[in-house]
């Protein structure tokens, strides 16, 4: 293959004063370009290429672009026209992943030899100002320059219309053409028999459809599909356990969910700026609201683990405690609506996407809203006092005490005070401790109620073997 190429290329040497040379890429399955750039082009960077878009009539469309991205591309489309006998040759501005705009003010013009034939589509070009359009510049006079290529399999379009809306794209590629291969020749149409020699960059092409074509096409979706899982689903669900998993050990769980969604989180931050490195994607609301999301998320461990220790200390929230809580809910719910701004600006997400994804969001948004409400209003409830007024110094400070994990904070351990004999008018301050279960009802089962609703119980009742005052006044409950 090298060895004819390179035969190619020193006839076509020999033979320069004569031939254009074309340089021939064919990226997908019956769909090939070649191009030519003439010698006066190749010298002062300004002035006409010409290039052919051949393509199975299978395709609905296939597009060729300049640039290294659809998005500020210089693309040009080409679909079968009404009377199917001719192509419609659509210049177009690229603006991200969207359609790509119809721009009418390009220099291309269909040259002879174009048609529909035998199942083929042939658009033979010649562009006078493809060095320079709206978003970008190709340097003729360089070695090699950057191309994309798209298209779509499926029934032709049959249009003249050259604004034709298309759908999206079933396959894209970026590339690099080697220029080099294609200059030489005179500012003619070099599609017409004989007047050029082609050399078919067979090796090249399927180098350097390498990285940036797999960025192209993949990366955005894992980039999506692992930032819905972290944000919307792992974060949200770590959040609402803290509120309602209430036995023994539930803040192991939280703490296991949120490491594994943070860990994570990694992965959509380094798949995020690639994409939005390669797509040049940086001044736009979904990748800096996901910058600051990232910052935000870098101490939040941390807070989580000196909220948990200081909590145990000093019986209540503390600063850390609010700055863990206001991060990690700023981070669901910008997580949540940053999500919904990516499927925006990726454009070309599927109507299933799209209401996948607001499903998702919708229901863990809701459930999530749900357990911060039920947990304040329980931490509330808990605080006033099973009696709904407000407990007296000594119960307050049990309440604050507790267990170290503290009954003001509906977490794990969480213990919950029952003033009984209060609630029915008796003169008792004993203090019994229970569980506190989601739901409503005290944790422990219904026997402990119709015990403790037992006319005048000794305060060494049958929960005294599990309750011990130490000096300082705290009760302790060992829950087993
Ligand atoms: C190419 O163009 C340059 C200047 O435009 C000229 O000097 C040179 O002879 C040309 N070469 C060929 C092979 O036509
Ligand atoms: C298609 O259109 C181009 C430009 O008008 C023309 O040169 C060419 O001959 C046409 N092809 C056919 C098959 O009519």
């Amino acid at each position: 293959m090298r060895f004819s190429s390179l035969a190619v290329i020193g006839v076509a040497a020999f033979a320069l004063a004569e031939k254009a040379t074309l340089s021939k890429e064919c990226p997908f399955d019956q769909v090939c370009y070649q191009l030519n750039i003439p010698n006066n082009t190749a010298t002062t960077g300004k002035g006409d290429i010409f290039f052919q878009i051949h393509a199975s009539t299978d395709y609905r469309w296939v597009g060729l672009g300049q640039g290294d991205t659809m998005r500020g591309a210089n693309i040009f489309l080409i679909y079968q026209s009404a009377n199917g006998k001719n192509v419609t040759l659509s210049p177009r501005y690229g603006v991200g992943n969207e359609e790509p705009l119809w721009d009418p003010r390009a220099d291309v013009e269909l040259l002879e030899g174009s048609g529909v034939k035998d199942g083929w589509m042939t658009a033979n070009v010649r562009c006078g100002d493809c060095d320079r359009w709206a978003a970008g510049v190709m340097n003729f006079q360089s070695d090699s320059g950057d191309w994309i290529a798209a298209m779509r399999k499926d029934d032709p379009l049959m249009s003249d219309d050259l604004e034709e809306s298309l759908q999206q794209h079933d396959e894209s590629k970026s590339y690099e053409w080697p220029l080099n291969n294609a200059k030489g020749g005179d500012e003619a149409n070099p599609f017409v028999a004989g007047a050029a020699t082609t050399v078919t960059n067979s090796d090249s092409s399927s180098d350097s459809q390498g990285s940036k074509a797999w960025v192209m096409e993949h990366l955005p979706k894992i980039h999506g599909s692992l930032a819905t899982l972290v944000f919307v689903i792992l974060f949200p669900i770590g959040g609402i356990l803290i509120r309602v998993a209430n036995f023994r050990g539930g803040i192991w769980i939280h703490v296991g969910v949120q490491i594994v969604a943070w860990i994570a989180a990694i992965g959509v931050v380094a798949s995020g700026i690639r994409l939005a490195t390669t797509l040049k994607l940086f001044v736009r609301a979904h990748p800096i609201i996901g910058m600051v999301l990232a910052v935000l998320l870098i101490g939040q461990p941390v807070y989580g683990i000196i909220h948990h220790r200081m909590f145990k200390k000093m019986g209540q929230r503390t600063g850390w405690s609010y700055a863990h809580l206001t991060i990690g809910r700023a981070v669901i719910f910008g997580g949540m609506i940053n999500g919904g701004l990516g499927i925006m600006l990726a454009g070309d997400a599927d109507q299933k996407t799209v209401i996948g994804y607001s499903v998702i969001a919708g229901v863990l948004g809701i459930l999530y809203i749900a357990a911060i409400i039920w947990g304040e209003r329980r931490r509330k409830r808990t605080k006033m006092g099973a009696t709904g007024f407000p407990p007296s110094e000594d119960q307050a400070r049990l309440i604050n005490r507790g267990d170290g994990q503290g009954l003001a904070e509906p977490q794990g351990q969480e213990m919950k005070p029952l003033w009984l004999g209060k609630e029915r008018g008796h003169d008792r301050t004993s203090t019994e401790y229970a569980p506190l279960e989601a739901g409503e009802g005290y944790g422990e089962p219904s026997h402990s109620r119709s015990h403790s609703r037992a006319p005048s119980p000794t305060p060494s009742g049958r929960y005294s073997d599990r309750r011990s005052v130490s000096m300082d006044g705290r009760a302790r409950i060992s829950m087993t």
